[in-house]
């Protein structure tokens, strides 16, 4: 479905982003990795070749900061020549009631969940405009929609990453390049892990289908907007919650 595609995939290393990685390249696509700490970005590769595939290009970098963004896109084009798909996945919680939330947490989520897609965007976009072919797939969440007391920073960042899709999927329809987003609403990963067993409980039994996501979940939807089966959708939020927001 994806043989001769190349993607781009940051914070790769676990979670979500692993699981991501690992169905594009399922799907035959050659892989760039992206994440802060090399370890998560080995532990991913390793799977990446577990599943027969010859390798992929590991790439560390802080998607908050402008040149290490501007690094991984050129290692990309240097090492396949294009980018094709570009998943805008890494991101952070320093969760706390608005009231009591730092500053510092604040510009931390805001920088890291939504300047990071501008930055990875803004610099992917030059490839993709001359290619005139490309789909963006951005990671936002259920609570940039509906919100969530204690997430301030969190949702803000997340209803950015929406509004931004929505502006970028306007800005580069005309070059035949998409771009969506998806909406998770409770999966389990290391971020979901942090919450206590009686949050876990009571989560569960807001969410219709009865439990969290798997990461493969969020994975399979990414597949299908990365692909052409989705050739005519963009600027859309595509919901995975197990029917949480209904
Ligand atoms: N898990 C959920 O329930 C859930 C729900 C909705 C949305 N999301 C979103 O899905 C995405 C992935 O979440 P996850 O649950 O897999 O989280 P996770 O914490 O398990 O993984 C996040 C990855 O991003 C990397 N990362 C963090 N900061 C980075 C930086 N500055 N530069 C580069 N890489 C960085 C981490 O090293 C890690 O590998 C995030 O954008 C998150 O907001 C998650």
């Amino acid at each position: 479905m994806l043989k001769g595609k190349i993607a781009i995939v940051t914070g790769a290393g676990r979670g979500i982003g692993q699981a991501i990685a690992l169905a594009l390249a399922e799907q035959g696509a050659e892989i760039v990795l992206s994440d802060i700490s090399v370890d998560f970005l080995k532990d991913t590769e390793a799977q990446i070749k577990a599943l027969g595939k010859s390798g992929c290009l590991l790439t560390q970098a802080n998607v908050t900061i402008g040149d290490e963004v501007n690094e991984v896109v050129k290692k990309a084009l240097d090492t396949y020549g294009k980018v094709d798909i570009l998943v805008n996945n890494a991101g952070i919680t320093r969760d706390n009631l608005m009231a009591m939330m730092a500053e510092k947490d604040w510009d931390d989520v805001l920088s890291t969940n939504l300047k990071s897609v501008f930055l990875m965007t803004k610099a992917c976009s030059r490839t993709m405009v001359k290619q005139r072919f490309g789909s963006i797939v951005n990671i936002a969440s259920v609570v940039g929609i509906m919100g969530n007391a204690g997430q301030a920073n969190y949702s803000a960042s997340k209803a950015g990453v929406i509004a931004f899709t929505k502006t970028t999927a306007k800005e580069l329809a005309k070059r035949n390049i998409r771009a969506n987003a998806i909406a998770p609403g409770f999966i389990r990963t290391p971020m979901t892990d942090k919450l206590s067993a009686e949050q876990k409980q009571k989560i569960q039994e807001w969410i219709p289908l009865g439990r969290m996501g798997e990461p493969k979940e969020i994975a399979d939807v990414a597949v299908f907007l990365a692909s052409d089966a989705s050739r005519y959708v963009t600027g859309q939020v595509i919901v995975v919650d197990g029917g949480l927001l209904m």
